[in-house]
């Protein structure tokens, strides 16, 4: 497992001119009607937390995906090569589920999960090069950190990525999803996206409602849905602490 880890490496342009960095505001200029679906969605997903749990049911070891610390650059980090365990994607309230698209019953695993989360909306989005219309600025654009106002929702079918996220201690966490990982990351979550080694990945797209892609940079500090998400961790903590004592 190390030794393939190793072998990997962050894709998505020359990573001097990549920009991890904090970003200044967004330039987006998202409108008003968006933003309002955004926060209806968000109650209802709130609502649909709610009811599930912030944690999805235990998956067996060996299907759960390979999460590790890197750097800012995406880079290992000496010392801190060891995959850690699932609750670490747990605690900062990212799903994760192993499904077979080569298998039926991976068929009806998936419609439980879209009827149950609202995933109404559904599309694939090919990632590869010559595949994807602007593939480098496209790759540029998800390497940089941000969130959004609705849950990030991706399966994928073909080829490998890693999803980046923000762990509570501003570290990033990276998660390699594969054929058949199916991932959440809620609405808030600072993270960003890049191809592994294999330089390509099929994703499945689901959403709840009316698609909105937009990516917020970061800082976004005031965005409502950002304070929502802290709140939850926050409020996650406190109960880590109260059962500490
Ligand atoms: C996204 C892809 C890469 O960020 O999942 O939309
Ligand atoms: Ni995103």
């Amino acid at each position: 497992m190390a030794t393939q880890r190793a072998q990997t490496k962050t894709r998505g342009g020359d990573p001097a001119s990549r920009p991890y960095r904090r970003q200044s505001s967004s330039s987006t200029i998202f409108s008003v009607e968006k933003e309002r679906t955004a926060l209806e969605a968000l109650r209802t997903q709130s609502q649909s937390n709610q009811l599930l749990g912030w944690f999805p049911p235990s998956i067996p070891l060996n299907m759960a995906p390979q999460v590790w610390m890197v750097g800012e650059d995406g880079e290992d980090l000496k010392n801190h090569g060891e995959l850690l365990p699932l609750s670490k994607l747990q605690e900062i309230g990212v799903l994760y589920w192993h499904l077979d698209p080569k298998k039926p019953e991976s068929e009806e695993e998936l419609a439980k999960i879209r009827k149950d989360r609202g995933y109404n909306y559904m599309d694939y989005l090919d990632i590869r090069p010559g595949k994807l219309a602007n593939f480098e600025e496209k790759l540029k654009n998800f390497f940089t950190e941000h969130m959004h106002a609705d849950e990030e929702i991706r399966y994928c079918l073909e080829g490998g990525g890693y999803f980046d996220v923000r762990d509570k201690d501003d570290k990033w966490v990276r998660i390699w999803i594969k054929e058949g990982g199916m991932i959440v990351l809620p609405a808030g979550i600072y993270h960003r996206f890049t191809l592994d080694a294999a330089n390509h990945v099929k994703l499945m797209r689901l959403f709840l409602g009316e698609p909105v892609w937009t990516a917020h940079n970061r800082p976004q500090e005031d965005h409502p849905v950002r304070q929502e998400y802290v709140k939850r961790l926050m409020d996650d903590n406190a109960g880590l602490a109260l059962a500490a004592h």
